[in-house]
């Protein structure tokens, strides 16, 4: 099962916890922010190291690992956590965990296939173009980050409204 802290004080971790571990769950990944942080401030790694020692089950860490350092870093801090979710990061980058594996960095060839497959998936799923290009939009919000010399572009994508018109601005993006 996944949870938050809570809803408004980490203080409700600790009683949120006896329940679970009550339960027979097979793990908890705790993204360790309060329900009114949104994505607001830092995950409160203070309240997952005690959460880690009270929690009765295996526990996974998910929060803010966008990046190969983040991981690293939360690694040195939690050696014996060997469990982890990753959200954000990975719609911005899907090379994330190769990269963390390996070492091995997404080129943008990567980037452009991962684009294409997806907006066919959805062109192919959802009822209309539109919701599709929403969709889409979504994704860009995150996947946006890995271009930042491209700003124009990106502004461009963010308007279009017809496909065609969208495709042109995400080549824009793409060739950098
Ligand atoms: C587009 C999107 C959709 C999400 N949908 C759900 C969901 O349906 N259920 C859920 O528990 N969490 C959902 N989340 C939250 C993530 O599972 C995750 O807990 C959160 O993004 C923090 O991890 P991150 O910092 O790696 O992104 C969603 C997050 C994003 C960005």
């Amino acid at each position: 099962m996944k949870t938050r802290l809570g809803v408004e004080f980490p203080e409700e971790f600790a009683d949120i916890l006896r329940v679970y571990n009550r339960y027979p769950i097979s793990e908890v990944i705790i993204h360790p922010r309060l329900q009114k942080d949104f994505y607001n401030n830092h995950p409160k790694l203070d309240v997952f190291a005690e959460a880690l020692e009270q929690c009765v089950h295996p526990v996974c860490y998910n929060g803010d690992i966008f990046m190969v350092e983040d991981y690293h870093a939360f690694q040195d801090k939690f050696p014996q956590v060997d469990r982890m979710m990753l959200g954000r990061g990975v719609i911005a980058n899907p090379g994330l965990v190769r990269e963390i594996r390996t070492g091995q960095q997404v080129t943008t060839v990567e980037l452009k296939e991962y684009h294409d497959r997806l907006y066919a998936g959805y062109r192919e799923e959802m009822d209309s173009e539109r919701d599709a290009l929403f969709k889409m939009k979504e994704v860009w919000f995150y996947l946006g980050k890995m271009f930042p010399e491209a700003e124009r572009e990106l502004k461009k994508v963010k308007k279009a409204d017809r496909p065609e018109e969208y495709l042109a601005a995400v080549r824009g993006v793409f060739r950098g």
